[in-house]
């Protein structure tokens, strides 16, 4: 089965052709285009801004993701190669959910094609099966870890989710970028975070690793964030008070410098540390044998490491998606289709920003 999947959640616009095959999913083409330029003036996104960006950008992607996947200039000819299409509709921000959804709307009413409606957080989860050579066996234990949101759940087979806890406050992807951006960086944070991180020392600062012994699966990441701000200000002298204006001194010496790197290596090793600990904690408890990562987030080094070196310690089979499919892609929500077929008629399907764990509409 050859399936189209269309993703807009957040500021990406993402095409993707996949093919399906009984319990396999091989990608045939992935485009996607960021409107992230546009936000580093202002650091982070605008949603008016995005989505007017992904109303232009949305049909040269897909057309690109078709003649990719089929090798072909011909689109029309390979629009009926097609065999459904999928399509975020939520959680995300509705300007930029309901370009991708009406356009797919479209599609399948002038096609007469199913269409699947897709839960952009589970579609995260599918990245993980995408060309996966090895696998992945139920039940097993998924975090998911993006800007938005930070989810730990129980899946016992596939469309079967349990949550088990979820973030109180802001997100892991969000706390990175937060912290980012009081040392002057713009979105995304977590790769610039990770990067100054490599020269830094992961102990100069004790930071929290909140909730990390607590009796539930939740997390909380507000007051880590706030504690790197304290520490940074009793290092630097900050221009500005607020997430969204403060910055540091434009000129570093080099000790300034080094203070950054153990101040990045040091929130990344606790946010580490709580998201790591929390997951083993849950695979063993509900007594499975696969951790699954995925989210934005799981394309950082020290997270996936730690998950590998902790998951060989407990005997526990460790699964991620490859880098260039952590961040949102239209791949996953192809192949989250795949395993979890349920078209819907396009006239019942509407963009849902606030969309959480539940069945599609
Ligand atoms: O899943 P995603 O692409 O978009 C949402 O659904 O939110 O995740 C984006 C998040 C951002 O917070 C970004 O800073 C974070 O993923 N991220 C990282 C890394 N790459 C992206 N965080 C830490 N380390 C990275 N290497
Ligand atoms: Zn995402």
């Amino acid at each position: 089965m050859t399936i189209l999947g269309i993703e807009t959640s957040c500021d990406e616009t993402s095409a993707a052709v996949i093919e399906g095959d009984k319990n396999t999913v091989r990608m045939k083409s992935n485009i996607t285009a960021s409107s992230l330029g546009l936000h580093a003036e202002t650091g982070g996104i605008i949603p008016e801004s995005a989505a007017r960006e992904q109303l232009k950008y949305i049909l040269p992607v897909i057309k690109e993701a078709l003649q990719k996947a089929f090798d072909t200039p011909d689109t029309l000819d390979t629009l009926k190669k097609i065999d459904a299409i999928a399509v975020t509709y939520g959680p995300g921000l509705i300007g930029s959910l309901l370009v991708g959804v009406e356009t797919a709307k479209t599609f399948s009413y002038v096609l007469r094609k199913p269409l699947i409606p897709i839960n952009h957080m589970i579609g995260h989860i599918y990245a993980t099966f995408i060309d996966q050579t090895t696998a992945i066996e139920f039940p097993l234990i998924a975090l998911v870890v993006s800007g938005g949101h930070t989810d730990l759940l129980l899946m016992k087979n596939h469309g079967d989710f349990q949550l088990l806890g979820g973030t109180r406050d802001d997100a892991a992807g969000e706390c990175f970028d937060k912290c980012a951006r009081l040392l002057g960086y713009t979105y995304p944070g977590g790769p610039k975070i990770s990067q100054l991180a490599l020269k830094g020392d992961p102990k100069a600062f004790a930071f929290p690793r909140p909730m990390i012994g607590s009796h539930d699966y939740n997390f909380s990441f507000s007051g880590l964030k706030t504690a790197f701000l304290n520490t940074t200000r009793q290092h630097f002298s900050i221009k500005k008070t607020g997430w969204q204006q403060v910055i540091l001194d434009n000129e570093l010496s080099k000790k300034d410098e080094q203070t950054v790197y153990d101040l990045c290596a040091s929130l990344q090793k606790a946010i580490v540390d709580v998201l790591v600990k929390k997951t083993i904690k849950a695979a063993k408890e509900h007594n499975v044998k696969t951790i699954l990562l995925s989210g934005g987030v799981s394309a950082n080094d020290l997270l996936r490491e730690t998950f590998q070196n902790e998951s060989v310690n407990s005997s526990l089979q460790f699964f991620a998606p490859p880098k260039s499919l952590s961040t949102d892609n239209g791949a996953m929500i192809a192949s989250a289709a795949f395993y979890n077929y349920k078209p819907v008629n396009w006239k019942e399907i509407t963009a849902d920003p606030e969309l959480y764990f539940e069945p599609a509409k």
